[in-house]
């Protein structure tokens, strides 16, 4: 569903000390965007940040980068950092808007990143010619590898089956280990979970949350070839 224009988020972005609206500068510097050097972790579609913004406020020790293509649904998630944050600075979380698909011209091997979190993207299930669209395709996690550090982490959650499964081959496809799966994750008893808009809504309609977290090792060289055009899977 596509989110009603919100006129004030432009201006409130503009003025947010911790938002890029040129991300493409900071390709190789994102770690000198905060203010004290530290771990670094990436969201990808990060929406408007509910879950987000209190997992930042929890670990002020971890540097974190909030990626998602719409400016207004970012305004929305700054005014929520701002209420969540109060009194407090946010000088550990950076907002910044860009197409996911196009990751490499924002993010390389400089920026170490140590850890990603993709949460309820879009399954692009209707017809498999959008299959690499997902953002957990493997010619995404291939892109992935270019900025993520060896050991480097990524956490997912889906509410959706085919997207799950399929997901699950594709790390294994990009040279991810996964090193934890739950098919009910609000039953497993896996802590922290910080629950986002999306998984609140699926979980109220008893939808089971898929969740898993793939490290990536070292590439075997036969699977490099996912990253060419080839069948639609
Ligand atoms: C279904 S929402 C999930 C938001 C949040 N992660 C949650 O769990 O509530 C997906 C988000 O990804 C963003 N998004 C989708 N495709 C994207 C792309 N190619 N690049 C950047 N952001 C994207 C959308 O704008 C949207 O905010």
């Amino acid at each position: 569903m596509r989110m009603r224009v919100k006129k004030w988020a432009k201006p409130e972005l503009a003025a947010c000390p911790y938002y890029v609206d040129l991300p493409e500068e900071k390709r190789g510097k994102w770690r000198s965007c905060f203010a004290k050097e530290a771990p670094f972790y990436v969201e990808l579609g990060c929406g408007k940040c509910v879950a987000t913004s209190r997992m930042t406020l929890d670990n002020r020790d971890i540097n974190y980068l909030a990626v998602d293509i719409s400016r207004n649904i970012l305004g929305v998630a700054r005014r929520n950092f701002e209420a969540v944050y109060g009194d407090e600075p946010v000088d550990n979380v950076t907002l910044t808007h860009f197409d996911i698909m196009w990751i490499d011209k924002y993010l390389c091997e400089a920026d170490k990143v140590e850890r990603i979190y993709i949460s309820f993207c879009n399954p692009w299930n209707q017809r498999p010619a959008h299959y690499k669209r997902r953002l957990t395709h493997t010619r995404q996690l291939l892109q992935y590898r270019h900025f993520l550090v060896p050991g480097a982490q990524i956490y997912f959650k889906t509410d959706d089956d085919p997207l799950f499964k399929a997901s699950l081959r594709y790390f294994e496809e990009a040279g991810f280990r996964i090193i934890y799966q739950t098919e009910d994750l609000h039953a497993s008893g896996f802590t922290p979970n910080y629950v986002s808009e999306h998984e609140q809504f699926f979980s109220d309609q008893g939808i089971k949350i898929k969740f898993c977290i793939a490290q990536m090792e070292e590439m075997k060289p036969d699977t490099t070839n996912a990253e060419n055009e080839g069948p639609e899977t």
